[in-house]
């Protein structure tokens, strides 16, 4: 495939960031970028230039919520492996809509910058971009994240950040990276910017239901789509079309679409790891190459050292109910965080309500739109978020207990976060040879 050309990409008009300049400092084999000015953007007029790495639904949508969240906020670029989606992506991106203004729709502006191909994640960052919206797969992100924060640009990085402890270990280097040059990483964990969850979640931790004893989280769903294979699709074209259902790609559900449910037992828990982890997984209803190698179920058991026991479980099995919750048990009463009704009661043991959280349904739209607000005020402030850290610290435990599921092994966080087992091939290229496609088998597939 090829990439349009990058000739006709202006000179910035100003020095906004330090992209260019790098100290000799580095960190885990980073290049650490000179620290952004806390003067950068302080105008409040200026423009920002942004940068879409990986152009599907969510990229989409994260793109939408930037040129919303900052009247100064430009399109400038975007990037994605396949044309078609890159195509439709900038169609729909540059058209008013529902959820689209006109005014949103003119600041998108892309015009040649539309880079296709495995490198396009480069030929973004180095448009010319201050920002950069890494929504592609997750395997990608933690090189895509590297090379952002080594090019001084700030980031929204979509979770799950990586899918294996390598690519967690170059994330927290990075995030370090980051901190040392004052640029932003948001890292896509939608929930802890809706308003009824903090509230709830703020009551957990001021006490009202006394000391924390247990958390339980949920994340029950139904299946993903499958893309059955075309003729003209290389094996490596396939996978890609249907990453969710491929470990490398996505991390299995537990990893990508779970993990969500994972950082609210982390969140419940005031963000402490914990000390090991048993999980019971399998797959009991997926069937057809489509699916790969992914589980459909998994059930974590997670132990902390102060004794307490918390619980994760995920399944996306179609005709099942689904349940996405978070059940908090503490010395005083009992809680349900519900993040899609916003109703979360608090109630003691005898049943006396303690707290009642009261918000909509509607928090879960406006979560998406504050996380940006959140992001680009804090760059225009001079004051950078970076809750990179934890939120990969929140994947490492979703991946732990993949790893625990997978091997049927009791895994220590340490043991997986030192795991030398990498997912990610080195390079890629369409018509690569890739591994033979094997669903784990707990107790024969080893610990690495
Ligand atoms: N926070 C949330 O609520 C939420 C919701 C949905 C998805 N996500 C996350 O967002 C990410 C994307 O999910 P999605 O639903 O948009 O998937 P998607 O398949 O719709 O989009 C991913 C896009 O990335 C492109 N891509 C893949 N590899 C690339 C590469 N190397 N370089 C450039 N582009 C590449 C694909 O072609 C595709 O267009 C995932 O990490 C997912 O877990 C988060």
């Amino acid at each position: 495939m090829n990439a349009p050309s990058n000739q006709s990409v202006s000179r910035r008009e100003f020095v906004k960031t330090a992209g260019a300049v790098t100290t000799a400092a580095a960190l885990g084999g980073l290049v650490v970028p000179r620290a952004v000015s806390a003067a950068a953007y302080a105008g409040g007029a200026d423009t920002i230039k942004v940068g879409l790495v990986g152009c599907g639904g969510r990229g989409t949508g994260a793109a939408v919520q930037a040129l919303a969240a900052d009247p100064g906020v430009v399109l400038w670029a975007m990037g994605d492996v396949f044309k078609d989606r890159l195509d439709s992506a900038h169609a729909l991106l540059s058209t008013p809509s529902d959820d689209m203004s006109k005014e949103a729709a003119d600041r998108v502006k892309v015009e040649d910058r539309r880079f296709v191909g495995f490198d396009s994640y480069k030929q973004v960052i180095d448009s010319g971009v201050d920002v950069v919206l890494l929504c592609s797969y997750p395997c990608f992100r933690p090189r895509d994240l590297k090379y952002a924060i080594e090019k001084g640009k700030h980031v929204f990085a979509e979770k799950p950040v990586a899918v294996d402890a390598p690519g967690i270990r170059s994330v927290l280097d990075t995030a370090r990276a980051a901190k040392t040059a004052n640029l932003a990483i948001l890292v896509g964990f939608c929930w802890r910017f809706n308003a009824s969850m903090r509230e709830a979640f703020k009551h957990v931790h001021d006490g009202t239901l006394g000391e924390v004893t247990s958390v339980h989280t949920t994340y029950h769903s139904g299946t993903l789509s499958k893309r059955p294979r075309q003729a003209n699709w290389s094996e490596l074209e396939f996978q890609m079309r249907n990453w969710w259902h491929f470990c490398w790609l996505s991390g299995d559900h537990i990893v990508e679409q779970a993990v969500h449910s994972v950082d609210r037992l982390a969140w419940a828990m005031g963000d402490r790891m914990p000390r090991s982890v048993q999980c019971l997984g399998g797959r009991a209803a997926r069937s057809g190459e489509e699916h790969g190698d992914v589980f459909d179920h998994f059930s974590a058991i997670y132990d902390y050292d102060n004794g307490v026991r918390c619980f994760h479980s995920c399944r996306q099995i179609d005709k099942c109910p689904s349940d996405n919750r978070d059940y908090v048990f503490g010395t005083k009463g009992n809680g349900v965080i519900d993040g899609w009704s916003g109703q979360s009661p608090m109630k003691s043991r005898d049943g006396k309500v303690l707290w009642e959280g009261k918000g909509t349904s509607a928090d879960v739209g406006k979560m998406y739109f504050d996380e940006h607000k959140e992001l680009f005020a804090s760059i225009r402030a001079g004051t950078p978020i970076n809750d990179c850290e934890r939120g990969a610290n929140s994947v490492m435990m979703a991946i732990m207990a993949r790893m625990a599921a997978y091997t049927g092994q009791t895994v220590s966080w340490e043991q997986a976060l030192n795991s030398k087992l990498s997912l990610v091939p080195e390079t890629l290229s369409w018509d690569m040879t890739l591994p033979a496609v094997k669903v784990p088998v707990p107790g024969v597939t080893p610990l690495v």
